[in-house]
């Protein structure tokens, strides 16, 4: 196994199901966090909040978007007049960020 196909498999395991060790415990500015879907804060394996450098009308570039939980976020901060865009290499997980 390449360390590709590692991290591939460890993330798909990770948008089928919860993986709690997966995870890295980071405070997120819970006003963001309300609009978003339950299962893509379960299954979102972040370690860190960028959200306090995200302003009105930026355009905002994530790249390993996971579960898509950043770009949720960041598109309340940027607004109409913004644009985010999220870029993942394992399509298990592209899958959970464009189910909703
Ligand atoms: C820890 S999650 C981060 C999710 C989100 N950006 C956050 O901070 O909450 C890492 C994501 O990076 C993706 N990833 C890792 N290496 C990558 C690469 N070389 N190219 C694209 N995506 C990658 C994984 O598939 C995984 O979904």
């Amino acid at each position: 196994m390449t360390i590709e196909t590692s991290v591939l498999a460890r993330y798909s395991a990770g948008a089928h199901s919860v993986q709690a060790d997966l995870c890295c415990p980071v405070d997120y500015d819970r006003s963001l966090l309300a609009l978003l879907p339950q299962e893509i804060i379960d299954k979102d394996y972040g370690c860190g909040d960028p959200s306090r450098y995200v302003k009105t009308d930026d355009i905002v570039l994530d790249l390993g978007s996971g579960s898509g939980k950043i770009c949720y976020m960041a598109a309340q901060l940027v607004g109409d007049g913004g644009k985010v865009i999220g870029v993942d290499m394992n399509d298990d997980m592209l899958a959970l960020a464009r189910k909703y």
